[in-house]
């Protein structure tokens, strides 16, 4: 499929229709996401024949952007029902196959290294300190290919110091710095929307 198609077929999508501000609900729009999945497939071949998983996955973008480009299985998971309804909804509408597990990533356990790669978009943790950090630790701990998730900019040394010290993953690098926009969701926002630097990490987790 190319790129501009699957964005296409991204931007049909229903986002989150209530978004919770405390899960930092924010939808990664199409032009982003499909390009993160793209470059996932087409840089590294991380996506086609793999089983991803997509975490927080809110309304099934990037998973459902996977399926579109022939991942083996995609599984969903968000500890919100009311998301992981419309994630479904959109799956169905796509013709696609889409598990969701509805759960909170941080009490995530899985028998056996069943999961290749990881795509995720999570909280940034602004609401809830660490919340960024839970999601990078349990990727790395399930994922045996790689790791593809996006951070505040501003937080990189941090994330590379806990990614290669503390989660002993066996590379951290930065692929493209993005402005992720975010639209006006909450009463707190003043301004139509908001552009925030933000880095596409992949992490590759250790072979040992
Ligand atoms: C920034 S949104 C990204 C949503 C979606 N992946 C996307 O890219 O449009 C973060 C998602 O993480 C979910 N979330 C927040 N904390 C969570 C947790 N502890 N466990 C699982 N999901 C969580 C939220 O409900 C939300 O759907």
């Amino acid at each position: 499929m190319k790129l501009k198609q699957l964005e296409g077929l991204l931007g049909t999508l229903q986002q989150f229709s209530c978004p919770k501000i405390e899960l930092e609900q924010y939808p990664t729009g199409p032009h982003i996401s499909s390009r993160m999945i793209y470059m996932a497939e087409n840089s590294f071949g991380d996506i086609s024949n793999k089983v991803v998983a997509d975490f927080g996955c809110g309304c099934g973008t990037l998973g459902l952007a996977a399926g579109l480009l022939d991942a083996e299985h995609v599984i969903g998971f968000d500890v919100d029902t009311d998301s992981l309804e419309i994630a479904t909804a959109n799956a169905e509408d796509l013709e696609l196959d889409m598990d969701f597990v509805q759960c909170d990533v941080k009490n995530l356990v899985l028998r056996g290294q069943i999961i290749d790669t990881v795509i995720m978009n999570p909280p940034f943790g602004t609401r809830k300190k660490g919340a960024d950090m839970d999601f990078l630790k349990m990727a790395l701990k399930v994922a045996s290919g790689a790791v593809y998730s996006l951070h505040k900019t501003t937080t990189r040394e941090h994330i590379k110091r806990a990614a290669l010290s503390d989660y002993a993953a066996g590379s951290a690098e930065v692929i493209c710095e993005l402005k992720f926009d975010v639209p006006k969701l909450y009463k707190h926002h003043k301004k139509k929307e908001v552009d925030i630097a933000v880095d596409l990490w992949r992490f590759e987790p250790s072979r040992n």
